[in-house]
């Protein structure tokens, strides 16, 4: 009994800074079938573009990785990353100098 309150405490202590040094959701990977993995920042986003994060929560994403089944023809469509990476309110998705800033 007094060992796993032991650990439970260590558990706690290593995992405090990690949730206050993380902004949002913090960094995301996703892996991508032919492609390079695609990376999104939290802090870029929230903190470089100053987006509420309701400016994607719940509208654009769940508050969880890998809710949803996201690929590239949806993205271009609009959806997901596309709602934004349109060419208007930022890059394009489907300009051919822009894939690499997402995928590396
Ligand atoms: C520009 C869009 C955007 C903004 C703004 C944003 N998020 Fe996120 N967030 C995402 C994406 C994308 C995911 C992953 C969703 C998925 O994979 O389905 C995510 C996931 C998360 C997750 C889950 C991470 C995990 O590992 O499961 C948390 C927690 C989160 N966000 C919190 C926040 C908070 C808090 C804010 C505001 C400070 C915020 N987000 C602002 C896009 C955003
Ligand atoms: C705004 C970021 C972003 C840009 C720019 C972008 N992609 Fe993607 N791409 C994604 C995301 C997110 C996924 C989905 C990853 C997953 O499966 O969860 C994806 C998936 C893919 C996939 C996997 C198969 C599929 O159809 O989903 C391919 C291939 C791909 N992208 C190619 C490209 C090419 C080529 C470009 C440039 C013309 C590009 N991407 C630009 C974010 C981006
Ligand atoms: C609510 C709008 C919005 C959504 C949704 C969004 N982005 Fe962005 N993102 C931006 C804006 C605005 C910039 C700033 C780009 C610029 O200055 O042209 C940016 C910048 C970026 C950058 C460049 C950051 C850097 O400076 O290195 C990457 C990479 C990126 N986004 C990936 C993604 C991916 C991947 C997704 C989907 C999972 C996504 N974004 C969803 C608005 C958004």
């Amino acid at each position: 009994m007094k060992k796993i309150w032991f650990f439970s405490m260590v558990l706690c202590l290593a995992a405090a800074p990690v949730s206050f040094a993380a902004v949002g959701g913090g960094d995301l990977t996703f892996k991508a079938k032919d492609a390079k993995p695609v990376f999104f920042s939290h802090i870029k986003h929230v903190e470089g573009k100053k987006y509420k994060c309701s400016a994607c929560h719940y509208s654009v994403f769940q508050m969880a990785k890998d809710s949803y089944k996201m690929d590239m023809s949806k993205i271009t469509k609009g959806q997901f990353c596309g709602t934004c990476h349109n060419g208007e309110r930022s890059f394009a998705v489907s300009d051919k100098a822009s894939c690499a800033i997402c995928h590396k």
